[in-house]
């Protein structure tokens, strides 16, 4: 790579990632400085925009913050950070108002007294109803709120399409101290490579449940935001607490689309073929008990039965009820054949929610001074070793107004853009064998599910680890001969997030949260828990 000053674009905080982590982080400085967005696909793709329950936050008067961050530790089986807890729960209420007032329209009811206040839905965790939400598609219009503010917005550039490679850091160009001064990115419509600079960097890219053959994600969410932050010199926590939802729905045609937990909450039962109802054998909160153990409950159930699934039944309720409160689940499902006001709905679990990722501080710092990780990328210490429903969007809230406060507050003295190198494709040609790239994908998928999914032991994570080996190399040969395309990109990060996740499910000799091994089934109770911490391998330690 030849150093110029030929820098292409640059802007004073780069966001990577368009969700509601990034749209947020981007709002909120915008009035102040300028910003780039930059998204892998349409502004509106990724998993917020699928969000259905809803958004957590103290809001009835019955209700308490000590209640909330009680369930959401108790849910962490013994991880969460108690004051990353309390510090987000807290700011619970404010962050709805702040999405009311950039024109999110959540589900309101009339109070016994007339006044007119948030519909607040139940899920499973939490003790009390708290989920504010808009109808069953809560994603979807606060991904519109924010995407039509952003677009208004002056000092924010959206760039769709615009796939990021790789931070550049100043370690990388023989300079200390140790920053991020740019960014490679791959403008996927032109096939072409740009180098844009910028004062602060923010990761937002969402999480990595594609890693697995069966997902309730988008495609988007390749985890490429824990590859680069691993490959800049981050550290990576807790990995090994991939969230899988108990309740996607089985059906050859709608395989990623999810039933939300709402559907529980409002008193759908889940029942075996024969009509029968099991959770009770396995907790007593039953269809309401965290999600780890209902998703064990029902891989057990389908392993021990040699079933393909089992089924969710809210067909109890009155047809105007279901209607007025799943209109989405509704539709969608009667398009595929299953009217849920008459019949049960055949589910299985899928990959949900990465509650691992980037190791960040309170004001979603990262370990390089000027790049900052927010929203599913990060792992604040807030969801343990499992994230309780409807936690998240919210922790993508708290964080981005921490994220921003930390930017403003050292915008003034953070060095300005310096010159990067640019992209060097003097030494690659175009592939002449796609198929390498479509055939690992299946297959780290594939072993994914098959050896480190739901259930784990010692032998299926070696059995993976090895067949990482392999990817990997293949991967990176593939990678220094050819051309970069999205495809080879999102299959060079999965890798990289594959290897994490087994390498700290390794490290972990106890069962915890959504970490199930049959090797140590239970908790290991003898001695504090502890987080896994993952040190890039040519680094020191870091505090
Ligand atoms: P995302 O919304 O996933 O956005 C990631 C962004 O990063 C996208 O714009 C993508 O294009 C971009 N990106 C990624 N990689 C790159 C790259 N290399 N270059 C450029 N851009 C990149 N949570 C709740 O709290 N309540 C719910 O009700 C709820 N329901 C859910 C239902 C479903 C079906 C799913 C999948 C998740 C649900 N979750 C829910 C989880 C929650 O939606 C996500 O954790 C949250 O939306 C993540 O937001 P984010 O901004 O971090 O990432
Ligand atoms: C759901 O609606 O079940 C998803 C909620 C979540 O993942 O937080």
């Amino acid at each position: 790579m030849s150093e110029s000053n030929n820098i292409q674009q640059n802007y004073d905080v780069l966001i990577i990632g368009s969700g509601a982590a990034g749209l947020s982080l981007a709002l909120k400085l915008a009035d102040y400085t300028r910003i780039a967005i930059l998204s892998k696909f349409t502004v509106s793709e990724g998993s917020t925009a699928y969000a259905q329950g809803g958004i957590s936050a103290v809001l009835d008067a019955q209700d308490s913050l000590e209640s909330h961050i009680a369930d959401t530790l108790d849910a962490g089986a013994g991880l969460c950070d108690p004051e990353i807890v309390k510090l987000t729960v807290t700011h619970g209420k404010e962050s709805i108002e702040w999405l009311k007032s950039q024109g999110v329209a959540f589900t309101e009811e009339q109070s016994s007294s007339g006044e007119t206040q948030f519909h607040l839905n139940r899920e499973g965790g939490h003790s009390h109803r708290r989920i504010v939400h808009t109808a069953d598609a809560t994603g979807k219009a606060v991904s519109e709120s924010l995407v039509s503010r952003a677009k208004q917005h002056p000092n924010i550039t959206i760039f769709e399409h615009h796939n990021v490679i790789d931070l550049i850091t100043t370690p990388k160009c023989g300079k200390a101290p140790d920053r991020v001064i740019g960014a490679y990115v791959l403008d996927v419509k032109a096939g072409k490579v740009k180098s844009i600079a910028a004062r602060i960097f923010a990761l937002a890219t969402g999480g990595a449940s594609k890693v697995y053959l069966y997902s309730t994600n988008p495609q988007i969410a390749t985890g490429d935001g824990i590859a680069l932050a691993w490959r800049a010199g981050c550290r990576i926590g807790n990995m090994e607490f991939m969230q899988f939802h108990p309740t996607c729905l089985y059906h050859p045609l709608g395989r990623s689309f999810l039933i939300s937990e709402a559907v529980r909450g409002e008193g759908g039962k889940l029942i075996l073929p024969d009509g029968t109802r099991f959770m009770a054998r396995f907790d007593k909160r039953e269809e309401l008990a965290p999600r780890d153990i209902v998703a064990r409950a029902i891989d057990h159930e389908i392993k021990k039965r040699g079933i393909d699934c089992v089924y969710l039944d809210i067909s109890h309720k009155p047809n105007s009820f279901i209607l007025e409160h799943f209109p989405n689940i509704y539709e969608t499902c009667l398009k595929l054949g299953i009217d849920i006001t008459k019949q049960p709905i055949p589910v299985v679990p899928a990959a949900h929610y990465t509650c691992g990722g980037i190791v960040t501080d309170q004001n979603a710092r990262t370990d390089i001074s000027n790049l900052y990780a927010v929203g599913e990328v990060a792992f604040t210490g807030l969801h343990g070793a499992n994230r309780m429903a409807s936690n998240s969007l919210l922790e993508c809230l708290v964080f981005a107004e921490q994220a921003s406060r930390d930017i403003l507050k050292n915008l003034a003295s953070t060095p300005a853009v310096v010159a990067i190198p640019e992209w060097d494709e003097s030494k690659v040609g175009d592939s002449d064998e796609e198929v390498v790239v479509s055939h690992n994908w299946n297959e780290l998928r594939n072993f994914m599910w098959d050896y480190v999914g739901i259930v784990r032991t010692d032998k299926r994570l070696s059995r993976a680890m090895r067949r990482i080996e392999l990817l990997k190399s293949e991967i990176t040969e593939y990678y220094s001969h050819f051309r970069v395309t999205s495809d080879l990109l999102e299959l060079r990060n999965l890798v990289i997030v594959a290897e994490l996740i087994i390498r700290c499910a390794q490290q972990r000799k106890e069962s915890r949260g959504l970490h199930y091994t049959l090797d140590y089934p239970e908790a290991d109770n003898s001695k504090p828990a502890v987080n896994t911490l993952l040190t890039p391998d040519n680094l020191l330690p870091r505090n």
